[in-house]
């Protein structure tokens, strides 16, 4: 690991596993002595947790497109300024559940093409991508199934049903290729422990001060 920490994102669709693995892999990290920052988006601050509700609960028409793609990245900006680039400073780990490779698929492709004012707002006010990004990639039918038996009172996206779910995941994996060196695809339709031990293998090479982030990362 660097002097400047170490930024490790997941993603990946609905009910894919992703928090799930973003605590065992923290605990692991812990386990062998690192300083840890688990965090998640939408939120991750005191400020972007309170945008979290308003983008993740209610009327799902409440806001236009242009106007959620806002509001997704108000709230990265605060989780960036008080979160997560704190830590970095301070050496730490950060394992961030989503981060914006989540706003290029779900504000970028979800409601029209507007992937270009995403990638603008994120040039413009965020300016950061993880040193490394993992993947959970499965089975979109399994994943909704798993996201649905979950039902908690925040569903923005699992309400748009498979149709969404089938292409996330296929633009999911093409962001893969669009950025070979940050982010790796894991296999997410294994057992949890099956999951994690690959998560683990993936991230631990990462921590040695050899790695360095490829220059498409930072662009
Ligand atoms: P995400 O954060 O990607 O939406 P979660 O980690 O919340 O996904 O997992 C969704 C549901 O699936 C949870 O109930 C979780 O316990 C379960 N789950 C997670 N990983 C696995 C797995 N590998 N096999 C079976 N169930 C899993
Ligand atoms: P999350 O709590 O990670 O949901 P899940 O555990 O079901 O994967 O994220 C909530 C929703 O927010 C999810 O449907 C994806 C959406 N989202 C966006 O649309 N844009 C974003 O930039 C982020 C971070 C999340």
């Amino acid at each position: 690991m660097t002097a400047t920490g170490l930024f490790v994102s997941f993603e990946g669709i609905d009910g894919s596993g992703k928090s799930t693995q973003s605590r065992r892999l923290a605990t692991a990290l812990r386990a062998m002595g690192h300083e840890v920052v688990l965090t998640r988006e939408p939120g991750g601050s005191p400020g972007a947790e309170e945008i979290r509700a308003l983008v993740l609960q209610g009327d799902p028409d409440r806001w236009s497109a242009e106007t959620e793609l806002l509001l997704f990245t108000a709230a990265r900006r605060d989780h960036l300024e008080r979160t997560i680039r704190p830590a970095l400073a301070a050496g730490q780990i950060v394992i961030c559940d989503r981060f914006a490779d989540s706003t290029r698929m779900y504000q970028g492709l979800s409601r029209g093409d507007l992937r270009g004012a995403v990638d603008t707002l994120h040039t413009l006010m965020i300016g950061q991508e993880p040193d490394l990004t993992l993947l959970v990639d499965m089975d979109p039918v399994a994943a909704l199934a798993r996201a649905r038996a979950r039902a908690t009172h925040e569903e923005r996206f699992e309400d748009f049903g498979q149709d969404l779910q089938d292409r996330m995941r296929a633009g999911f994996l093409a962001l893969a290729q669009e950025f070979p060196a940050r982010i790796r695809v894991i296999d997410g339709n294994r057992t949890e422990s099956d999951v994690a031990d690959q998560v683990l293998a993936t991230v631990i090479p990462a921590l040695s001060p050899a790695f360095s982030p490829a220059a498409e990362q930072r662009s």
